[in-house]
C-alpha cells in the first residue's frame, strides 16, 4: 500500500521533514567535523581521493537536512591548517572540491535561500579555491536562510593567535584599554564573529578529539561522536545526534 502511494504521489517518497524530534528545540549552530573519508575508501580498497568525493555527496545531503531541520547555522570542517602537512595530491585534491561542490550544488543552494560563508585562513588557499568561495558568498551574501559556514584552511590556535594580536595592536595604538578586553572583545576579533557558538559539534569516525576545531566556540557544545565514517554519514544519523542533544541537560556550570 505504502509503495503504491508512493509511486503515485511522488512526494511521499521524499526525505522526512520532521523525524520525530521537538521542532521547538533544535540546535541553532551545528558544528561537524567531516572524518573517516580516507579509511572509507581504503576500505573499499579505493583510493583515499574516491572518499573525499564520496565525502562531497554528503556534505550536500547534511546541508539540506540540516536546512529542513530549521538550523540556522551549519559549520563543516572541511580543511585544517594541519592538513598542509598531507602528500601534495591529496592536498591539491582537496583545494579542487570546493570549485566542483558549488560548480554542482551552487544553483540548488541558492532556490533553498542558503547563505554559503567561510570560516579559514584566506591567505594561504591556492587562488582557484578562494576564487570559488568568495563567488559563492557573494552570490548568496543576502540570501536569510540556513548559514552553511565551511572551515577551510581552519585552525583553531592559528585563529586565537592572530585575535590576539589584533587585540594587542588595538591596544598599542591606544584604542582600546587592557582592562576592558572581556570574552565579547575576544570573540568580535574571532574569524566566527557574527556566529553565535555551536550548540552541538557531530565528529565522524570515531575519533574522539577536537583537532584544532573551535576551542574557544566550543566551550559549552554538546558533543556526539559516532562512528560511522563521513561518506556513509547520512540524515538518520544527523537526526539521532540531534535526538540525543534534545535529551541533554545543558547547565553551564549552574544547576
Ligand atoms: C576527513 O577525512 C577529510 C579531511 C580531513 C580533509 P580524512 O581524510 O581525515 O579521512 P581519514 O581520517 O584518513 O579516514
Ligand atoms: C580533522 O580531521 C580535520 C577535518 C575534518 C577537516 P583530521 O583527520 O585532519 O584529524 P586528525 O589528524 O585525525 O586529528
Ligand atoms: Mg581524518
Amino acid at each position: 500500500m505504502l509503495q503504491r502511494l508512493k509511486a503515485l504521489f511522488g512526494k511521499a517518497s521524499a526525505k522526512p521533514t520532521s523525524p520525530a524530534l521537538d521542532p521547538e528545540a533544535i540546535p541553532k549552530h551545528i558544528a561537524i567535523i567531516m572524518d573517516g573519508n580516507g579509511r572509507w575508501a581504503k576500505n573499499r580498497g579505493l583510493p583515499r581521493m574516491a572518499g573525499h568525493h564520496s565525502g562531497m555527496k554528503t556534505v550536500k545531503r547534511i546541508t539540506m537536512a540540516a536546512d529542513r531541520l530549521g538550523v540556522k547555522y551549519l559549520t563543516l570542517y572541511a580543511f585544517s591548517t594541519e592538513n598542509w602537512k598531507r602528500p601534495k595530491a591529496e592536498v591539491e585534491f582537496l583545494m579542487k572540491l570546493p570549485q566542483e561542490f558549488l560548480s554542482i550544488e551552487l544553483k540548488e543552494l541558492i532556490e533553498n535561500n542558503v547563505q554559503v560563508r567561510m570560516m579559514g585562513h584566506k591567505g594561504d588557499l591556492p587562488d582557484h579555491t578562494l576564487k570559488a568561495v568568495e563567488e559563492a558568498i557573494a552570490q548568496t551574501a543576502n540570501n536569510d536562510g540556513l548559514v552553511l559556514n565551511f572551515a577551510l584552511n581552519y585552525g583553531s590556535r592559528k585563529e586565537m593567535i592572530e585575535a590576539v594580536r589584533d587585540i594587542g595592536q588595538a591596544v598599542s595604538e591606544g584604542k582600546l584599554s587592557p582592562a576592558d578586553i572581556d570574552e565579547s572583545t575576544m570573540e568580535a576579533h574571532l574569524l566566527s564573529a557574527g556566529i553565535p557558538d555551536p550548540d552541538l559539534l557531530i565528529r565522524t569516525s570515531g575519533e574522539l578529539r577536537l583537532s584544532n576545531f573551535m576551542l574557544w566556540q566550543l566551550a559549552y557544545s554538546e558533543m556526539w561522536f559516532t562512528d560511522v565514517y563521513w561518506p556513509e554519514f547520512t540524515e538518520e544519523h544527523f537526526y539521532e545526534a540531534v535526538r540525543e542533544y534534545q535529551r541533554r541537560g545543558r547547565r553551564y556550570g549552574g544547576l
